[in-house]
């Protein structure tokens, strides 16, 4: 698919009346999905079309069927039956995790401490991501986990059984803590599990809302493997909207000069540092409707724009997990705000559907940006009110940088093509739509091959 963005000059302030509904969190949902699947409980999880679901969650839908798990995607939710703990059949083929890290990372969890060995693949993206570090953290309970010569993926996984462990991760990672927590889940005895500063804490909260023995203390997360689940035999399970999505969104229009309100949407205060520093740079945001289930609270976002112009930002090392996924789009802000921004200690950001760092530099100088990439972030010189060199995009085959550069395309000199833009499905399907909706359909053309 081709996507070509004509330039908008947007003056006035506009008040858009539709709200915007967007797809289920993928954190969340991947995890309803995985967690509800080792429960004996029936699972209902409403979702606001198929079209809505992004590639990522098919994915793990995906791979649970290899596994033996009853688990349906229809038009407007996703049913999955629970086979509790050790209730996995062994795979008859390869399972393929697409593009979906998480999806890889949670199966290896998942995985370890089963009585039947299973392989992981992957897309030619994932394929390259690393996975040794992982497989080495879980060694220490006991897994044997055989990854491809340069600790990638193709892995095979050979179940063993796990005994708990005292473990530090040496970085912030939701997906490695959460993988770890999975393993520790089917180990005997218990766990502790650190992590060197907080990450998103969907896991944490969904265990204990379900009944598990989990414990977030000082010292780090206890894991009892002998307690729970104790959750009823049916739930329905409500996933807010993704807020690293709705970031997109949000970018699109303080850029655009738009006020916009986008319905339900995860705040999780592992994840909303993203609006925490959008509120530093000037722009003005309320939650409404602010409501939790399964301790997981959303609510509505109300954006009104920034009216004098947008002030620059400095993220320090121990914010970077709060806003990992956040952070390409938070860099074409840094754009046009009014002086240097800079980002440090997201070295792990080389590790995503690309390397981040390097891509965003690249495209950022292309667009005439004065940008220095450094090991581990980038300083961005901004000037207000800009108008990019307008040059073609590339995105590296990553859904994030895609939508990121998108929006920058909307304020070059002259008309930007994006080719390969059915990326974005990976996590957000209807973004070009939404995009046209909130640029003018005129500013947003799609072409499919
Ligand atoms: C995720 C954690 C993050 C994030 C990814 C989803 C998760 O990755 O980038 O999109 O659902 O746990 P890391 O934990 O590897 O930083």
């Amino acid at each position: 698919m081709t996507v070509t963005i004509f330039p908008v000059y947007a003056e006035e302030i506009e008040v858009v009346s539709r709200p915007f509904l967007l797809p289920p969190d993928k954190s969340i949902l991947h995890r309803v999905l995985f967690i509800g699947s080792i429960t004996r409980s029936a699972f209902r999880i409403p979702i606001p079309s198929e079209a809505a679901i992004s590639h990522d969650i098919v994915a793990t839908v995906l791979s649970l069927e290899s596994l033996g798990v009853p688990i349906e995607l229809f038009p407007d939710r996703i049913e999955v039956q629970g086979v509790g703990l050790g209730g996995y059949r062994m795979p008859t083929h390869v399972i393929n995790c697409a593009n979906s890290g998480t999806t890889a990372r949670l199966l290896m969890g998942l995985l370890a401490g089963q009585p039947f060995n299973a392989a992981l693949t992957g897309d030619e993206s994932l394929s390259i991501r690393p996975m040794q570090r992982l497989a080495d953290l879980l060694s220490s309970m006991g897994a044997s986990i055989i990854t491809a010569p340069d600790g990638t993926l193709p892995l095979m996984v050979n179940g063993k059984q796990l005994h708990g462990a005292e473990i530090r991760l040496p970085v912030a990672s939701a997906q490695m803590k959460t993988a770890l927590i999975l393993a520790g889940l089917h180990a005997e005895g218990r766990s502790l599990i650190e992590e060197p500063w907080q990450s998103r804490d969907h896991t944490e909260r969904m265990l204990e809302a379900f009944g598990f023995g989990i414990e977030v203390t000082d010292e780090g997360i206890l894991l009892d493997p002998g307690i729970g689940p104790t959750i009823s035999d049916e739930i329905e399970y409500f996933v807010p909207s993704d807020i690293s999505s709705a970031a997109f969104l949000i970018a699109a229009a303080i850029l655009l000069r738009k006020q916009i309100v986008i319905k339900n949407v995860s705040l999780n205060p592992t994840r909303t540092c993203f609006l925490d520093v959008l509120t530093l740079m000037g722009v003005e945001l309320e939650a409404v409707n602010v409501s939790e289930q399964f301790g997981e609270s959303r609510g509505d976002i109300i954006v009104y724009s920034a009216n004098e112009g947008l002030a620059p930002f400095h993220i320090a090392p121990e914010d970077v997990p709060l806003l990992i996924d956040e952070l390409p789009i938070l860099a074409v802000l840094a754009v046009f705000a009014d002086g240097e921004s800079t980002v440090r200690g997201a070295q792990e950001l080389r590790h995503k559907e690309s390397d981040r760092l390097s891509v965003t530099t690249a495209q950022l100088q292309a667009f005439g940006v004065q940008v220095e990439e450094l090991e581990d972030g980038l300083i961005i010189h901004g000037i207000p009110d800009r108008r990019l060199t307008h040059t073609t995009i590339s995105h590296g085959g990553d859904h994030r940088l895609a939508m990121a550069f998108s929006i920058a395309a909307l304020s070059c000199e002259g008309p930007v093509t994006i080719e390969g833009a059915e990326i974005v499905a990976v996590s957000y399907p209807e973004f070009f739509i939404h995009l046209a909706e909130l640029s003018g359909s005129e500013h947003v053309t799609t072409q499919r091959q």
